[in-house]
Order: C-alpha cells, then sequence, then structure tokens
C-alpha cells in the first residue's frame, strides 16, 4: 500500500461521490459546539489568533464547492470559543494563487513596520503558502491585516521564501522570547523535515536548522509544524518544547494523524529530549478525525509565561476519506478547542489534552450524576431516564481492577448501528466504534482504540458527542480519541452496558450540552 502520494493527488482525486440531491437530511449532523461553516469545504484551521476579548479561526476554505480547490482563508469570530460567526472570505485565492496553511502573528509593536501612521491597533502578518497555479511552486507570503482581521493584504514584497519546491509550506511563526527572535517552521513535506527560520524584523528570514526525519517516517508526508512550550502538570515552572507534525499517511490507523516530539529548543534549533528521543512515536490523537491543530497566537509573551496553557483546534477530518463524508451543505469541521500541557510518563513525557475551559459553559444541569453506584443499577437509571439528544458530555469511572468485561457507553441509539466509546479490559484500551452496516465512506466502518496509561489503576473517560463528532478524553487526557461519526439521523438515545460483571462505578454522569 503506497501512502506517500504528492500533495496534488491528495487533493485533487475525483471530486463528489455523492449525490448530494439524494443525500439524507444531514441537519442531525451538523456540531453545535464545533465551528462548522454554513456551507461548502473546509480543511486545515489556520492563522487562530486571540486579541481584545476575540478569538480569531481562520481556515482553508472553498468558496465556492463542497471539496478541496480554489483555496483562500475563511474567517469566523468567537467572543466565548463555542458560538462562532462566520465572516467573509479573508484571503481569497485569486486567479495566479492559491493560499494554504499558516499562522497569524500579532505584531504589537510594528516590529514590521507595515502598521500605517496614526493606527491604534495592531497590525496582524499572516504566513501563507502561496501555491502558484501554473509552476505549482510553493513559497512562504505575507498578508497583513489592519482592519483587525477581516481582510488581508498581500505583501509588496513577497514571496518571503522561495526554494522552488513543489512541497514547500505551512508556515508556523511565533516569537521566541528568550533569543528575542521570531522563528518560523516550515516542512519539506516529502523529505519529511522541519526546515527552522529566525528573523529580527518578521520580513527577511534566514534558515537556522533543520530537524528530520524522525518518528513515523515510512509512507509518509509531512505538514502544518507547530512548537510549543508545554508546562508540565504538577511541576510549577516546569516547561519542555514539544514538536507537533502532522502526517499525511504512515499513521497507524489509516490516513493522516499528528505525530509529536518532546525537547528543547535554544531559537535555532529544536533537539529531542534525550527520554524522550529513545520513545516510539507519540500520536496527538489515537483517533482518526483530528489533523492539522494550531494553538491560538496572542500577543507575545503571553503563552510562554509560566503555567500557561495553550488551546488548539484540529481540523475533525481524514485525508482518506474527507472529501467522501456526506454532510451537507458544510463538509468539514473543527475540533473543540483543546487545553495543552505535559505529563511525566514513564521515562518520557506525555501530551494531555482537555477541552477548553471556556468551552465547559455549555455544560447543563446533569440528568444523572452517580457515584460509588454498581454499573447494573447506573444503566436502569439511565435506561428508565430515556435521554434524547444529539449534545452529550458524560463521565465514567472505575477502578481498572473491577473492570473484566467492557464498560461501554452507546451514544446515538435507537435506531441503525449505535456509536459505542468504551474501554476494553482485555486490550486494556479506550475505543470508539464506529462500525455500522451500510457506510457512508469506507473509514466509518472501523472501531479505533488507543492503549490506557498503564501507570494508573483506573479507568476513566470524559465523552464529548456533538453531533456528527465524538471525542473521548480519556486518562484526564493523556489519551484522546477522535472520530466522524454519520449514525441514522433518527437515532438519538444514550445506553450504559457492562456485560454480565457489574463492577462498582466511582463516577457516571451525563449533561446535555448547549452553546
Ligand atoms: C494539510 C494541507 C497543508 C496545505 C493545506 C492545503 O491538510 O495539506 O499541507 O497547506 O492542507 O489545503
Amino acid at each position: 500500500m503506497i501512502r506517500r502520494r504528492h500533495f496534488l493527488a491528495i487533493h485533487l482525486l475525483s471530486p463528489l461521490t455523492l449525490n448530494l440531491s439524494t443525500a439524507p437530511d444531514t441537519a442531525a449532523w451538523r456540531p453545535r459546539l464545533h465551528y462548522t461553516p454554513q456551507r461548502h469545504w473546509i480543511n486545515d484551521p489556520n492563522g487562530l489568533f486571540f486579541l481584545d476579548g476575540e478569538y480569531h479561526a481562520y481556515y482553508q476554505y472553498n468558496p465556492g464547492g463542497a471539496t478541496w480547490g480554489d483555496i483562500g482563508w475563511g474567517h469566523a469570530v468567537s467572543s466565548d470559543l463555542l458560538n462562532w460567526q462566520e465572516r467573509p472570505l479573508a484571503l481569497p485565492a485569486t486567479d495566479d494563487e492559491m493560499a494554504f496553511s499558516g499562522s497569524i502573528v500579532i505584531d504589537e509593536h510594528n516590529v514590521s513596520g507595515l502598521q500605517p501612521a496614526g493606527a491604534t491597533r495592531p497590525v496582524l502578518l499572516a504566513y501563507y503558502t502561496r501555491y502558484d497555479r501554473r509552476s505549482k511552486v510553493q513559497s512562504q507570503c505575507l498578508a497583513y491585516s489592519t482592519d483587525g482581521g477581516d481582510s488581508f493584504v498581500r505583501w509588496a514584497g513577497n514571496p518571503l521564501l522561495d526554494i522552488g519546491s513543489l512541497e514547500f509550506r505551512d508556515p508556523y511563526v511565533f516569537r521566541h522570547e528568550a533569543s528575542g527572535r521570531w522563528v518560523m517552521l516550515v516542512v519539506l513535506a516529502l523529505e519529511r523535515q522541519v526546515v527552522v527560520y529566525t528573523s529580527d524584523d518578521l520580513l527577511r528570514w534566514r534558515k537556522a536548522s533543520v530537524f528530520g526525519a524522525a518518528g513515523a517516517t515510512a509512507d509518509t508526508i509531512w505538514e502544518v509544524p507547530v512548537l510549543l512550550p508545554l508546562p508540565v502538570d504538577g511541576e510549577p515552572g516546569l516547561q519542555r518544547w514539544v514538536l507537533f507534525v502532522s502526517i499525511n499517511g504512515g499513521t497507524r490507523w489509516g490516513g493522516s494523524g499528528v505525530q509529536y516530539f518532546v525537547g528543547n529548543f535554544d531559537g535555532e534549533r529544536f533537539v529531542l529530549d534525550p527520554a524522550a528521543a529513545a520513545d516510539a512515536v507519540r500520536w496527538g490523537d489515537h483517533g482518526r478525525d483530528f489533523y492539522a491543530p494550531l494553538p491560538f497566537a496572542r500577543k507575545p509573551g503571553i503563552v510562554d509565561a509560566p503555567g500557561a496553557r495553550p488551546v488548539w483546534m484540529g481540523w475533525m477530518n481524514n485525508w482518506d476519506y474527507a472529501r467522501e463524508v456526506p454532510s451537507a451543505p458544510w463538509r468539514g469541521q473543527l475540533s473543540l478547542p483543546r487545553e495543552l500541557s505535559l505529563a511525566r510518563q514513564d521515562r518520557g513525557w506525555c501530551l494531555v489534552q482537555r477541552v477548553a475551559l471556556a468551552v465547559e459553559r455549555a455544560r447543563r444541569p446533569a440528568l444523572l450524576d452517580l457515584h460509588a453506584c454498581p454499573a447494573a443499577e447506573a444503566a436502569r437509571a439511565l435506561a428508565a431516564l430515556a435521554p434524547h439528544g444529539r449534545q452529550w458530555r458524560a463521565t465514567l469511572r472505575a477502578a481498572r481492577h473491577a473492570v473484566v468485561q467492557p464498560l461501554v457507553l452507546s451514544v446515538f441509539t435507537g435506531s441503525g448501528a449505535p456509536v459505542r466509546v468504551g474501554f476494553d479490559p482485555v486490550l486494556d484500551s479506550y475505543f470508539i466504534d464506529r462500525r455500522k452496516p451500510s457506510p457512508a465512506f469506507a473509514g466509518e466502518s472501523e472501531i479505533h482504540h488507543a492503549p490506557r496509561d498503564r501507570s494508573r489503576d483506573a479507568v476513566e473517560l470524559e465523552v464529548w458527542v456533538d453531533g456528527c463528532t465524538v471525542e473521548l478524553f480519556a486518562d484526564g487526557g493523556r489519551v484522546v480519541l477522535s472520530d466522524l461519526v454519520f449514525p441514522d439521523p433518527a437515532a438519538d438515545g444514550v445506553a450504559l452496558s457492562h456485560g454480565s460483571a457489574n463492577p462498582v462505578l466511582a463516577a457516571f454522569s451525563l449533561e446535555p450540552l448547549q452553546a
């Protein structure tokens, strides 16, 4: 199976396999807490930033259709990370170029000199990859906004970096406080390398180092690099630098996914932590539908503040089947915003992701909130309630040694095959089971597993369900699985099963969610 496909082959395969005029009513699948565009195609989040009380999300957007094409940057704004307002296209494609993925810097001190005289708000610098429609060359370019992020003007001095490559993209720019420099990461996709550039003025960039290939390198290409200092849970003041690379192909479960490396960064070079260097590949998410995540940029200094937890969002989809998922009139959604930190694990480190605090506000009073309750009793209480809905947060906790048969929360019950989220004691793994008899696309007939954190005697699940999205944060966020699901639109029940064993649940809760 050859997974290393060239960029154009990945995206420009035969479009629409689904006849939208005969598609089912898919309104039931539309998430309410996750960002979706009103219509058409999205992929990667781009240029996320937070400024003056507003979160801005840009994303790869095709304004003309439900498959990849004519890509520019769409735009949405939110004051609470829950309710998003779609805005006009911020950086459209032109006749000559498309605007591929990238990031935004808030140039608070006008280092670039692009802020107009007398302007009161900072100029925003969007670093993106220009895809030249004729030559197909990918080069790194700059566009800037003087109206708070609604519209961007392409800089006259473009390109910033052009090495004549057809596979050189996804600039990620940030300020490295300790060296006082600006840093840009760009991937050489086919070489599976991240190239580090530095700058003093945000306009002229010099090459500083190269990282890779490393980790999962077989049959894959590298995309969308991110480099962040993350706080270590329970050890105030301690940080480690984490390099994330989205890889297309070569994942354990097929298609695209996110791997990460833990180490140190001195402003020029990323070096793997010696303990982490011996690690097997580390995955940011064990489901199939989390790709190209990007943190929200803030004013310089805030991201680096000790203890600060960056928040990121990814594209919930997989390049293996993104163009086939049956939602309409939109295709593609962003994940829930997640706070990031690290935990020590074995001799190395483990990424921890928790649903961002702001999103917790969507939790409504619990329908059930049981403690020290035998599973059979909890299942009966849930059945008696007969809850209906498509937006839920559920938690489930038990001592590991007590669970000898699968513990399963089924959502979207009542019509057709439900989605099963749970823990399998034989495999010692968490899972999302989205198998159903007549899948709408190939990957939908799968079950995805992720190993439990074996350093604890606990089975601990926090499940967020929202329309076509299921995100499982297990073991306090050390194990995450994100999957798209497209159940029968009439199915909206919830059930708990525990096999013939009846373990005591330390906790079991079910809460409706509302944005
Ligand atoms: C990642 C990606 C990027 C590219 C963009 C194009 O999903 O392939 O590498 O910039 O999407 O839409």
